[in-house]
């Protein structure tokens, strides 16, 4: 074939294909046209609007009316927490009693698991390893769909950098670039391959927006920001869920400088529908239109409805404010038809799309669901994602340990005919390593084991363990301290474990006082008086402050809620059968009054030189700036060392790119996995430009000795940012650049952006 012929036919083969896809398209939303054509406007309306199930509650329950005989009358388009086969088919069958037949959507908060429960989101976040974070989401989409739920309200995608905001466990932590690549791997894995497939999920990003910066952490509370720090630092994530195809978004119930998201036509017009041309469909936040009520947004539920749905809201997750006044909003021609019948079709179409209409009960399938109840391979991909959540934070030589070396790993063979004591409140516990947002099963017990459990399996009967509790998570009695010194003192090494119960973080879980609860501190400076060599391992939904523990216990793990897995993938770090490799995807604070605290702040006009400067700078006169573990921080039982940045040239051009390279070495005795980070700083701004930006990052494998050279290529888009007219752009001049092994510790170069 020669060259004209192969691309005519390239040509031909392109507009068949496109045809077709845009046939497959228009029969959808032709589909949808056809069954709107014939609904009234209760029935439209009745799309519109959510119930919660009669199984479970996440929220305040409103009082209900008969919720069966309004799904039989069409009065329902959705429910949330309706889970299992049995219970969807249930109300499903009722829904095709109702004159449309149109099939209920079921959503559910499968936020970090579902039968299998993953770590916590900002544990995962940890890992910073996206193939394993969208498989997580992937595995408990598949989990979740054989049992009949059709949406997740997840990811969370909100930016926090307020540790006291309880609600950070649900997301990735505080940075908008690692936000982003993380809100697309958890939006890819739960759609999967399309929705359509019966292990696909519709995603829902939330909470739209801002929410995570709620004011002083409080949960709920209002929030106030420049659009500055809107479009630069809180918007990526949702603007990469909404590229990355999340069917759904969720607004949040947080007023935005002065207007409740819900009732944000800005956020949700504006930007998301109109700007980032999203097709997917907005669900208030549970009560979220009712709350503009006390708010003061809105009089009464009619003119929340009025003020939400002109606003962008789709469907009305538990206010019964749409579907008390939706219908007369348009009679008394305050609302339009026409924006009725956007919403509705919007909802419609995921129904088709979810293949629905054609099968309402495919997602509740028996024999699924009993597959995935029972997948062993789900659980195995849950350990390795623990695995690689696990942050080492300190692993320094106990003064009666081996020089030089901290005592992590422990060695099973050097511990033959010694004996361990683990103590603390966590060491038995299951629940609480499975944190908030995650499901109770009856098997509970005994598919779920403890610390104690992995780790008697882990060394045998040939090492002696003794247990102690030592106090409860928020004990105010020294009562088992004794116990628990004496244990300490008939044992060779101690491994404690302490933290924040399941239900310290989570919704409505803000704290003021982020430091390990009740006496838990006193316990570790009691067992560290014995003089035994010691780790603690800290179990938390949220960074936590532990300053004392930090400055003297030499080994310190921090193990988050990592879930179902917790159990073993804990012995295997301790063991050294998994070396650590996670970084903190949020700053540590010292103290709360540093909050919030984020490591991509702006330099000020009086830079304090470092932490003792005090000569009228930007400081604490108490407090050293810095946190106690920066962003990106993370230890490995080997150590990396870094060459210098090597850059191909110091002058960048538009359109072309620069590489930055450094050597990066395993200096230590174990192979390892390194996350090396690249940071820019733009110098001059229109606007002032954070101290450092993360841009980039590349994790790589060494063995002990091993040496690798990891190029980054930098162009102009790394050096966008929104302006102050909103204007996302790069602004010729001059850049640092930065690469490490975290925010911190890292080496320098510069070069400069031509025009
Ligand atoms: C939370 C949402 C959640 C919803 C449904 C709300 O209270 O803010 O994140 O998806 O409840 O459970």
């Amino acid at each position: 074939m020669n060259n004209k012929y192969f691309y005519r036919s390239l040509l031909l083969i392109y507009a068949t294909v496109f045809s077709f896809l845009c046939k497959a398209q228009k029969t959808i939303d032709e589909k949808v046209d056809s069954v709107l054509k014939l609904m009234t406007l209760d029935e439209k309306v009745g799309q519109m609007n959510q119930y919660n199930g009669d199984w479970d509650a996440t929220g305040p329950i409103t009082p209900q009316g008969d919720k069966q005989n309004q799904i039989r009358k069409g009065m329902v388009g959705s429910m949330l927490n309706v889970t299992g086969v049995e219970h969807t088919v249930e109300l499903q069958k009722i829904a095709m009693q109702s004159r449309m037949k149109i099939p209920l959507l079921f959503g559910q908060d499968i936020i970090h698991g579902y039968r299998t429960t993953f770590p916590i989101p900002l544990a995962e976040a940890a890992s910073w390893d996206l193939e394993a974070i969208k498989s997580s989401a992937r595995i408990a989409a598949t989990e979740a769909a054989a049992s009949g739920v059709h949406w997740t309200f997840a990811p969370m995608v909100d930016i926090a950098r307020d540790p006291r905001w309880g609600r950070v466990m649900e997301g990735a932590g505080e940075d908008p670039y690692l936000g982003s690549l993380i809100a697309t791997a958890r939006v890819k894995g739960f759609q999967g391959k399309g929705l359509g497939n019966t292990d696909a999920l519709m995603a829902c990003a939330k909470h739209f927006a801002a929410y995570g910066a709620a004011i002083g952490g409080r949960d709920y509370n209002s929030v106030d920001m420049s659009l500055l720090t809107l479009w630069n630092i809180y918007l990526p994530p949702f603007k990469a869920a909404a590229e990355a195809g999340a069917a759904t978004f969720m607004n949040s119930f947080n007023t935005l400088n002065g207007i409740p998201a819900t009732g944000n036509k800005y956020l949700q017009t504006d930007i998301l529908k109109d700007k980032w041309r999203f097709k997917g469909f907005i669900v208030s936040d549970w009560n979220s239109i009712g709350e503009m009520i006390p708010h003061g947004f809105a009089k009464d539920n009619y003119d929340a409805a009025l003020k939400a749905v002109t606003a962008g809201n789709d469907m009305d997750m538990e206010s019964r404010s749409y579907i008390q006044n939706l219908a007369k909003l348009v009679k008394d021609g305050k609302v339009s038809i026409q924006r009725i019948d956007d919403a509705v079709r919007r909802i419609l179409k995921k129904k088709f799309e979810l293949g629905l209409f054609d099968d309402p009960y495919k997602f509740s399938d028996k024999k699924r669901e009993q597959q995935q109840w029972n997948n062993k391979q789900n659980l195995q991909a849950e350990k390795i994602m623990a695995e690689k959540s696990i942050v080492l934070l300190k692993n320094e030589p106990f003064p009666s340990g081996r020089a030089g070396m901290g005592i992590l790993p422990l060695n099973k063979n050097n511990l033959k005919g010694k004996t361990i004591a683990l103590i603390g409140p966590f060491i038995k516990s299951i629940r609480d390593n499975l944190g908030f947002w995650s499901y109770t099963w009856p098997d509970d017990s005994e598919r779920i084991i403890s610390i104690w459990e992995a780790i008697k399996n882990k060394v045998g009967n040939s090492t002696n363990l003794l247990y102690a509790k030592g106090c409860n998570i928020d004990d105010t009695s020294h009562e088992g301290f004794a116990e628990a010194i004496k244990a300490a003192m008939e044992a060779d090494v101690v491994i404690m474990s302490v933290g924040e119960a399941a239900n310290w973080s989570g919704e409505a879980k803000s704290r003021s006082n982020i430091h390990l609860p009740g006496v838990q501190k006193e316990l570790i400076k009691a067992i560290y008086a014995t003089g035994k060599p010691i780790v603690v391992m800290i179990n938390a939904g949220r960074p936590l402050i532990f300053n004392w523990t930090a400055d003297h216990i030499p080994s310190i793990v921090y193990a988050w809620w990592l879930g179902t897995e917790a159990g073993d993938a804990i012995a295997d770090v301790l063991f050294g059968d998994y070396n650590p490799s996670a970084k903190l995807p949020m700053s540590f604070p010292r103290a709360e009054g540093q909050i919030p605290i984020y490591y991509n702040y702006f330099n000020t006009g009086r830079p304090a030189k470092n932490d003792s400067d005090l000569n009228y700078v930007s400081a604490y006169i108490d407090l050293p700036n810095s946190p106690k573990f920066p962003f990106g921080y993370g230890l490995s039982y080997t150590t990396f060392s870094y060459s210098d940045i090597k850059l191909n040239s110091t002058i960048l051009r538009p359109g072309k790119a620069l590489t930055a390279s450094v050597v990066i070495t395993n200096s230590g005795k174990y192979d390892g996995k390194e996350t090396v980070q690249l940071y820019i700083r733009d110098m001059v701004g229109s606007v002032v430009r954070p101290v450092k930006e993360l841009k980039g990052f590349q994790q790589i494998f060494l063995k002990a000795g091993e040496s690798k050279t990891i190029t980054f290529k930098i162009t102009t888009d790394d050096l966008k940012f929104y302006n102050d007219k909103l204007i996302y752009n790069y602004e010729p001049g001059d850049f640092k650049i930065f690469i490490g092994t975290n925010s911190e510790d890292v080496k320098e170069a510069g070069f400069t952006l031509q025009k």
